[in-house]
């Protein structure tokens, strides 16, 4: 059974960013660990996440590799009797535009739902591996019908510094995706700056938990709650109602395309 909602929250939030796979990438290292997070997730109000492994240099996790993961996660959690829906996709990084369409065309990523709707993009931590031609990789995807979330760039050193760099993102089309630990302070007090005044200024946000466990993990009932202390109501509605829209996108999609575990095959 859920946990009483707070007031302005849904019980069918959507966390459109997570790690919960079971040693999978740097989420949780144990099915233990990843239903304990499922189950947290459910009494946060949660009922539908997009499980997002990296797509990075290191850990370059491919639709054809995460598919069969999630049809075997989502059979556990039924075992289990959690009910969350865990749907594909993964937080692809962008550190080479030319290798990135390349692998896009050849239809290898995992876009969130597995879908083509929404993708997760990530771009480096370091800023001499973020593309000069950024803003033309989201006109690119964007003319592609698909919509790009910028995972977190609160957090990312060179946007705070040089937020004249993440406009044209916004411009071209991008949403940004807020991470909650951001904003109750723990990536310290820089992020939370630069999340908090990214919110009050731009209405293209989405609020993710970017989980890796139970201990880097506050939820998103405490995100909305926060918005809702410290930038009104009206604007936590707006951001649960752009999820929402997501989480219906994507659910409708799930029934036009071949199931996860037919895909997985
Ligand atoms: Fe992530």
């Amino acid at each position: 059974m859920n946990a009483p909602l707070a007031a302005g929250q849904t019980s069918r939030m959507i966390d459109l960013h997570c790690h919960i796979l079971p040693g999978v990438d740097d989420g949780p290292t144990s099915l233990n660990e990843s239903l304990k997070l499922a189950r947290f997730f459910v009494a946060d109000g949660i009922t539908v996440v997009t499980a997002t492994p990296h797509c990075h240099s290191s850990i370059h996790l491919l639709r054809s590799d995460i598919l069969p993961h999630v049809s075997a996660f989502n059979r556990e959690l039924k075992a289990a009797g959690i009910p969350l829906i865990v749907l594909p996709g993964s937080e692809i990084q962008a550190f080479n535009s030319a290798a990135y369409r390349r692998e896009f065309e050849a239809d290898v990523f995992c876009h969130l739902g597995d879908s083509r709707t929404f993708t997760l993009l990530e771009f480096s931590w370091s800023e001499e591996l973020f593309p000069a031609d950024s803003v033309e990789l989201i006109k690119w995807i964007r003319e592609r019908n698909m919509r790009p979330i910028v995972a977190h760039p609160e957090r990312h050193h060179y946007f705070r510094q040089r937020p004249e760099l993440l406009q044209p993102l916004v411009d071209a089309g991008a949403w940004i995706q807020i991470t909650v630990d951001s904003l109750l302070g723990n990536f310290g007090p820089e992020a939370k700056v630069f999340a908090e005044r990214f919110l009050r200024t731009h209405r293209d946000a989405i609020l993710a938990s970017d989980a890796h466990n139970t201990k880097r993990c506050s939820g998103l009932s405490a995100g909305y709650a926060w918005v809702t202390e410290h930038l009104g109501s009206e604007r936590s509605q707006d951001l649960l109602d752009r999820a929402e829209m997501v989480r219906m996108s994507l659910m409708a999609e799930q029934a036009t395309i071949p199931t996860i575990q037919s895909k997985a095959g």
